[in-house]
């Protein structure tokens, strides 16, 4: 459980990728888009959302099994107001049960699509979800505990866009396809048939599965996509199972306007920015004069066989690059850059009234071990575990009171980690012992977590009973399917 056993991976996958599928740095393929389905004109009917099992070209020319959602890999864009009930039947037509979880939305426990909400093969889940928060960009994936990391991995996965009266005002780019672009930005490794491959061994339960190529909607990067002059605005998900990736532009700062659970307070102008696994930022770029830039991710000592690629095929520190934007000959959003986004109240700590602490941990006793493997968690003899407690599903871990606000302090053994809570979006008071980077001092539902703590203050407001509990965990997803997961009430 240490940087040793991180080595060791990456020295192995580099057998994997020297006799297999190589594709760093060739000719960019065109971006795709997810299909929209945009329901903010109004809902008469109900939505069917079919999980079935499909096969997909990445780009590789090799037809890859995957999973889709209403597709052959990935799911819809769905866009949606604040105000609105989405009525959706999510049909499994798979031949091993799943869940389908709304990753990032306030709402009950019993429509959240968590572990507890199981769709058996050929059943249907018909959930009514409501949709109370503020303009927000959420993803919904599949939630099945043991098998998250492998069917989110395949394809079992889309993004939720809401939408409210100030988001659809705003000044600000909002024409899908043309100036307003999702990508779901995902890690995978392929075969020497150049088929997509998912394996787990200790080590890839130990770091979580990392691949050698940076796929963007389901396309090997780099993608290409020729936009109008103007501002484009650009809605990124981190949807790897374990990667961290560090994002910049070739030309000029990432200017940061939201976070997963809304807009910034004012546009926020970095270097780069770091996206755990289950984080969303919205960019803009700003080709009013510029011709052309490119989002790039980079890969610094340690991170990797990427880093090597990145090394290997140059581009620059490492560099390598994901999307690149050209200016075709029409004009589109011309505005300014925006100033102020949103009024973003300060999170104040001393309005907690409690506090709770968590620490996960790697590792552990044989013993602990076993007990983790009788609880369903999957593992490769290893444990991991939250406060010394591997996930058990008919366990409740903290029992929490609606309304009331909380300050929640989580730290970690070992490696860095992305925590996530559902059922809110909280704010960051501190993360890995220090103040948040501006970019992430928004809406949040996820955090980083390493030595020192990182604090979040948070309110529940609605009800999730010891049924239908709320999960707290890892969002490396071979972590929380091995048991690095917490469940809590709220009532
Ligand atoms: Cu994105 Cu509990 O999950
Ligand atoms: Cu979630
Ligand atoms: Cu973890």
């Amino acid at each position: 459980m240490n940087r040793r056993d991180f080595l060791r991976t990456t020295a192995a996958a580099g057998v994997t990728i020297a006799g297999g599928f190589a594709l760093a740095q060739s000719a960019p393929r065109p971006l795709p888009l997810l299909p929209l389905t945009d329901l903010t004109g109004g809902i008469d009917t109900r939505l069917p959302l079919t999980l079935a099992r499909a096969t997909h070209d990445f780009g590789t020319g090799a037809a890859s099994p995957t999973l889709g959602i209403n597709a052959d890999y990935l799911g819809p864009l769905l866009r949606i107001k604040q105000g609105q009930t989405l009525p959706v039947d999510v049909r499994n037509t798979l031949d091993e049960t799943t869940t389908l979880h709304w990753h990032g939305l306030h709402i009950p426990g019993d429509v959240d699509g968590g572990p507890h909400q199981e769709i058996a093969p050929g059943a249907t889940w018909s959930p009514d979800v409501p949709i109370t928060q503020r303009a927000s960009m959420n993803w919904f994936h599949s939630h099945m505990h043991g098998a998250t990391a492998r069917q989110t991995y395949h394809g079992l996965a889309g993004v939720l866009l809401v939408e409210d009266d100030a988001s659809l005002s705003a000044d600000l780019p909002q024409t899908y396809g043309v100036d307003d672009f999702t990508l779901v930005l995902q890690d995978k490794m392929f075969n020497g048939a150049g088929e997509m491959d998912y394996f787990v061994s200790g080590e890839v339960f130990e770091d979580g599965f990392e691949g050698d190529t940076m796929v963007i909607n389901g396309a090997i990067a780099p993608v290409a996509q020729t936009v109008p002059t103007g501002l484009i605005r650009l809605r990124l998900l981190n949807a790897c199972n374990a990667r961290f990736l560090t994002l910049s532009m070739a030309t000029g700062p990432v200017r940061v306007i939201a976070t997963e659970g809304g807009f910034l307070a004012s546009m926020v102008e970095t270097d780069s920015i770091v996206m755990s696994p289950g984080e969303r930022y919205e960019i803009l770029v700003d080709l009013r004069t510029d011709d052309t830039n490119s989002l790039n991710v980079g890969f610094g000592d340690g991170e990797g066989l990427l880093g090597l690629l990145g090394g290997l095929f140059g581009g620059g520190g490492g560099d390598q690059t994901l999307l690149t934007l050209t200016r075709g000959a029409d004009t589109g959003f011309t505005g300014a850059l925006p100033d102020q986004l949103a009024n973003l109240p300060p999170a104040n700590p001393a309005d907690a009234t409690k506090t709770r602490t968590f620490q996960l941990n790697m590792g552990g006793s044989a013993q602990l071990a076993a007990l983790a493997a009788d609880w369903g968690n999957i593992c490769g003899g290893g444990v991991m575990a939250i406060n010394g407690m591997p996930m058990k599903m008919d366990r409740i871990d903290e029992e929490v009171r609606k309304g009331e606000t909380e300050l929640w302090r989580i730290s970690a053994d070992d490696m860095q980690h992305p925590f996530h809570i559902h059922g809110c979006s909280f704010r960051i008071i501190s993360q890995q012992g220090a103040t948040p980077p501006a970019y992430a001092q928004g809406w949040k539902d996820m955090v980083h977590v390493e030595d020192g703590w990182s604090e979040v203050l948070l309110r529940f407001d609605y009800d999730a009973p010891a049924t239908a509990p709320y999960m707290y965990h890892c969002h490396i997803l071979e972590h929380e399917d091995c048991g690095m997961m917490g469940q809590f009430t709220v009532t």
